[in-house]
């Protein structure tokens, strides 16, 4: 069956647009909170009925389907030559505990309608295409993101298995219990050169493409993050008794670097960083004790490494600082770096060479945000749509992208596999 609607808004398109939208609605519903929320924790029972859902949809698209031990979803349409590397789709179906419908959901949504309407075009390429719903990467279960993509790579780090979530199940636990078996790892780990190229939709998550007046953007790159926990310890007392100038207030310090930090970030107005104190914890915790220890995570981001390098080295300084003013220890780890990292042209090129056939303007725009993509560039070229979402809000309830210009972002995603496809095969074919 050919999709019944082709015209959105004056502009062609050959996905199914009531197709996608019911598949939104469907997915919607796993793991609803509210009225319009999410929270659809990695590899839990309610992850585990979102791949369910979608499952059935990659094998009405034709595609053969698997969980991999990382806990990834992945659907594959076979190429005319299974030899060949793989073209990869996707993006992820967790979400932040309090988190919208469209973050990561649209990509894996829009990337198994692209395979959908290729196989209802009769069209199958040389190179097998994977679709694939990435575990974990929204990080905050286990507090390290991106999960299953550096799984995939072998980048996984020492220790992954060990990290616990608040109710102290480890990841591991948490995978058997998911049907992964953590010990096959290798089995799920993609060999080098065996993934051609990857491309991911996603909602902006950012003001850009609303103020521009355009539903779908080509991003350049994706900024690195820095995620740090800073651990602040001080001395515990009586909060009637002991007197303000011979106090080891953690918490008081704690704000000061929290400040501090918000004002390294804030003094060049024209940079892209972004700096934020997230999570907080505070020991013991209760209205009359003076705090004597203080967790806090810090997320920072930059488009240019060396000004990232810079302000960490900043607030670091600023840490040493406080902390000695308040006579207070301090202990800072790193749980993620990760450097900013560029789109490939050659498929950047695609995107806007499907966008001006189709008559839309598509601005350039960097991903404050990072995704899969930014860990599979280290495998392969990427490229990524966005599709603007409303006032820029997400990581909330409230996050919305309409269906037209998802619609439209999934048919630019369409065309742009189709020219990856004749891109991919001359050059392989030798
Ligand atoms: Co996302």
């Amino acid at each position: 069956m050919i999709n019944a609607r082709s015209k959105l808004g004056g502009i062609h398109i050959k996905i199914n647009a009531g197709r996608l939208k019911q598949h939104f609605e469907e997915m919607s519903e796993i793991g609803k909170i509210g009225e319009t929320g999410i929270c659809r924790p990695a590899q839990s029972d309610i992850e585990k009925q979102a791949f369910e859902l979608a499952s059935k949809w990659m094998k009405e698209a034709g595609m053969t389907v698997r969980l991999d031990h990382f806990g990834n979803l992945i659907g594959r349409l076979e190429g005319k030559d299974p030899e060949k590397p793989v073209l990869m789709l996707g993006s992820h179906l967790d979400s932040q505990p309090y988190g919208g419908r469209f973050d990561g959901t649209a990509g894996v949504i829009a990337a198994i309608e692209v395979v959908t309407t290729l196989t209802e075009h009769g069209i199958t390429p040389d190179h097998p295409i994977e679709v694939i719903s990435f575990a974990d990467e929204e990080g905050w279960r286990f507090n390290k993101g991106l999960f299953g993509s550096r799984g995939i790579l072998g980048l996984l780090e020492e220790g992954e298995l060990l990290r616990k979530d608040k109710d102290g199940i480890t990841r591991q636990q948490a995978l058997i219990d998911f049907g992964c078996n953590p010990n096959e790892w290798k089995q799920s780990v993609y060999p080098p050169n065996s993934i051609a190229a990857y491309l991911e939709l996603h909602i902006e998550q950012g003001p850009v493409l609303e103020k521009l007046d355009q539903k779908v953007g080509i991003v350049t790159a994706i900024s690195g993050p820095l995620w740090l926990t800073v651990k602040i310890t001080g001395f515990a007392g009586h909060a009637g008794s002991v007197p303000m100038n011979n106090r080891q207030d953690a918490l008081v310090g704690a704000a000061e670097i929290i400040v501090a930090l918000n004002e390294i970030v804030k003094k060049d107005p024209t940079a892209p960083t972004v700096g934020t104190v997230g999570a907080i914890n505070v020991f013991p915790n209760s209205p009359n004790i003076i705090p004597e220890k203080v967790e806090f995570t810090v997320d920072l981001r930059d488009i240019d490494i060396n000004r990232r390098g810079l302000y960490e080295s900043k607030l670091r300084e600023c840490i040493h600082k406080i902390a000695e003013k308040h006579l207070l220890t301090f202990e800072i780890s790193e749980d993620t770096n990760s450097e900013p990292r560029d789109c490939a042209d050659w498929i950047k090129n695609l995107i806007r060479k499907e966008c001006n056939e189709k008559g839309i303007e598509a601005p350039e725009l960097i991903s404050g945000p990072f995704h899969d993509a930014l860990i599979m560039s280290y495998a392969c070229d990427y490229g990524m749509i966005f599709v603007r979402c409303k006032d820029g809000i997400s990581h909330n309830p409230a996050e919305y992208a309409s269906y037209d210009d998802l619609a439209i972002g999934t048919d630019i995603m369409y065309g742009t596999v189709l020219k990856m496809i004749h891109h991919l095969q001359p050059s392989l074919t030798n």
